[in-house]
Parts: C-alpha cells; structure tokens; sequence
C-alpha cells in the first residue's frame, strides 16, 4: 500500500496518477480508512510531525522534493531508505532558469534597465560569454545539467562540489580546501548545493567579498535556486548596497513565503521569484515513484537513496 502525505500540493492528483499507475496495489490518502500497519511506502511533501506514526510495515519513504532537508530534519523520520525524486523534466526546469537568470546577468541587464529608466543613451558593451565566468556550487544531477546547457552558450565554466567530479570543459574545484580558489575567478555565482549543516549560510559577505571583480560591470553576482537558508540576507542586503555584490537573482528564502516587510523586496538590483526555479511534474513524478516501487517488489534496489551521513 502507498500512502500520499503531500502539504500544500494537489494530493488528490497526484494519488488518481499513483492508482492508475500501481493499479490493482492500494493507494491511499490521509483522510482514507486505512490501517497504517499495511503502509508499504509513503510519498511525502513537508509531511507533519506524526506523517509517520503507525506506519509499522514501512519499506521506504519517497520524497517529491529533490532536496530532502526538511525531511532530514523531520523529528521522527523512521529508520527506512528515503528515496529523493531525480527527473530529467526536474533538471531541465532548473537549467531554464540557472540559464535565464545567467545570461540576464551576463548581458548587464539592471544597467540597461535603470539606463531606459533614466533614458540615458550609453553604450556599454558586455563582455563575450567566453570572458565571463560562471561558477556552479554542487555538481550533482542539477548542477551537471545546467553546466551541460551553459558550455554551448560560450561561457567559461567552473564548479565545486564536495569530492572531486572531473567533467569535460569545465574547471572543477572540491572541498573547503578549494573554496576560495574557485570563487575568485568566478563572476556569476550559481548556488544547487543541497541544504546541509556545512553548507548552510554560506551564501555570505565572506563569500560574496571573494568573487572576482572588474570582469562583469556592477560587480559579480549570485544566483541562488537551492535553498534559502544557504544564503544570509542581511549579508546580501549589505553586498548589493555597497557594490560588493552586482545583483542578485533568489528563489528561495530564509522564511517562505517572503515577508512583507523584507528589504529585499524594493531592491533594484535583486531579483525575486517565489521558489518556483522547478516544480516536480505529477506526469513523470507518478512515472518515477511508480517504477521506484515496481522495482523494489521485483528485488532491485533502489535508486536514488539519501545518504543519512551525508544529508543529501
Ligand atoms: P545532488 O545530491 O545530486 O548534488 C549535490 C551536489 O552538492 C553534489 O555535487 C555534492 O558533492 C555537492 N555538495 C554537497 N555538500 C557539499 C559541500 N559541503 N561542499 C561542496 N559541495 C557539496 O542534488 P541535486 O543536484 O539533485 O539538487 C541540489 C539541490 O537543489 C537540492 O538539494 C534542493 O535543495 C535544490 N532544489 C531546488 C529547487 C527549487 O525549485 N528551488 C528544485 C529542486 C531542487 P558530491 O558530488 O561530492 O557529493
Ligand atoms: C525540491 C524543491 O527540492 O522543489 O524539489 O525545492
């Protein structure tokens, strides 16, 4: 039996998808008359405190997030593989937007924009993509997919990850050690780390202070579709105030949604979107979890299994 536990998503759609799909195998919702003993698998978005309660046949936990922060921080997460969702229509989402917000940048467009503004005629031409330097933190499956769509448009291309990940065309960096090698030849930063302890706040002045400068006009600039509390706001608040930072482009923040009151709001040069960088398709999320649970009753292991020590 699967039983559904999504917060603030369209569980009765996506649990019609599931019982076509796992058909004649028994799906299930909250407010259904079950017994929780019989729960195989449960597919959970923010799932509350006692999502898991009962649940004493459980084999895995499947999460409609790629980023599984919140659900590692969940104070009774069972002691079950938790399988995370890894989609090429997920990946391809993110690149759009890493790629939108990148090139946007890249073509100095809060210049341009407070130019027509002021209706100020000056040419200024932006570097060739080749001169500047986009820099990817976390070269996993959302990393690699955005730099695989940015080496055709010309840039220069580097990235940081935790190990050492060679990939063709592209200058990679890992570990602490590396960190500050990697940044200060980077101007447009593009943070698709996952939300651990060690990568928490790290979307700082220190690190912002650390990006080359001279290279992009207006300063170097972050780009952060990962999770908000990678970044601390008041440090970018301060870092697009004094130049330190050129712009920012965020989709997620500390508190979501974005308080009313945010300075971030009303800054010219910060770009705002809800956290809406890639949603998590129902037609291919049914497609995955489906084929993740098939597979499991056939004797194949699962895929895509969080690493509990890791965090991600
Ligand atoms: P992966 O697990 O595939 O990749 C994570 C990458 O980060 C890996 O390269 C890993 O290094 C690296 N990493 C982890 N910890 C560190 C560290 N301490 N220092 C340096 N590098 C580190 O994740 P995905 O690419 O699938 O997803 C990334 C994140 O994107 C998710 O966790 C989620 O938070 C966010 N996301 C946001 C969405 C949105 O709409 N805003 C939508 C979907 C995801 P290594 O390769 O060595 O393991
Ligand atoms: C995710 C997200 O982690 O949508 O998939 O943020």
């Amino acid at each position: 039996m699967l039983l559904l536990h999504l917060t603030d998503i369209d569980e009765a759609g996506w649990a019609d998808g599931f019982a076509r799909a796992l058909a004649p195998r028994r799906v299930v919702q909250r407010g259904d008359d079950f017994d929780p003993a019989e729960v195989e698998y449960i597919f959970v978005w923010k799932p509350a405190a006692d999502a898991f309660q009962g649940l004493t046949g459980l084999k895995a936990v499947l999460s409609l997030g790629a980023g599984v922060d919140a659900l590692m921080a969940h104070p009774n997460l069972p002691d079950v593989p938790m399988v995370r969702f890894v989609d090429d229509d997920l990946s391809q989402r993110m690149s759009d937007y890493v790629v939108a917000h990148v090139t946007m940048h890249h073509r100095l467009y809060t210049r341009f924009r407070a130019d027509q503004k002021a209706r100020r005629w000056s040419q200024l031409y932006p570097p060739a993509a080749s001169q500047t330097t986009v820099g990817i933190m976390g070269l996993g499956v959302l990393g690699q997919d955005a730099l695989s769509r940015l080496k055709p448009l010309g840039f220069t291309l580097r990235g940081w990850s935790r190990t050492h990940k060679p990939i063709d065309g592209v200058t990679t960096f890992a570990g602490q050690d590396a960190f500050d090698a990697f940044l200060s030849g980077t101007d447009i930063l593009v943070n698709l780390l996952p939300l651990t302890a060690q990568t928490e706040g790290i979307l700082n002045y220190k690190t912002f202070s650390k990006l080359r400068r001279g290279k992009l006009e207006g300063g170097p600039v972050i780009v952060n579709a990962a999770r908000g509390a990678h970044q601390k706001e008041a440090d970018i608040v301060r870092a697009l105030g004094d130049g330190t930072l050129g712009a920012a482009s965020l989709d997620v923040f500390e508190t979501e949604p974005l308080p009313d009151d945010s300075p971030l709001w009303s800054i010219e040069n910060c770009y705002i979107t809800p956290h809406i960088a890639a949603i998590s398709s129902q037609t291919t999320g049914v497609a995955y979890f489906s084929r993740v649970i098939k597979d499991h009753e056939a004797g194949k292991p699962l895929v895509n299994v969080v690493d509990r020590e890791r965090g991600y």
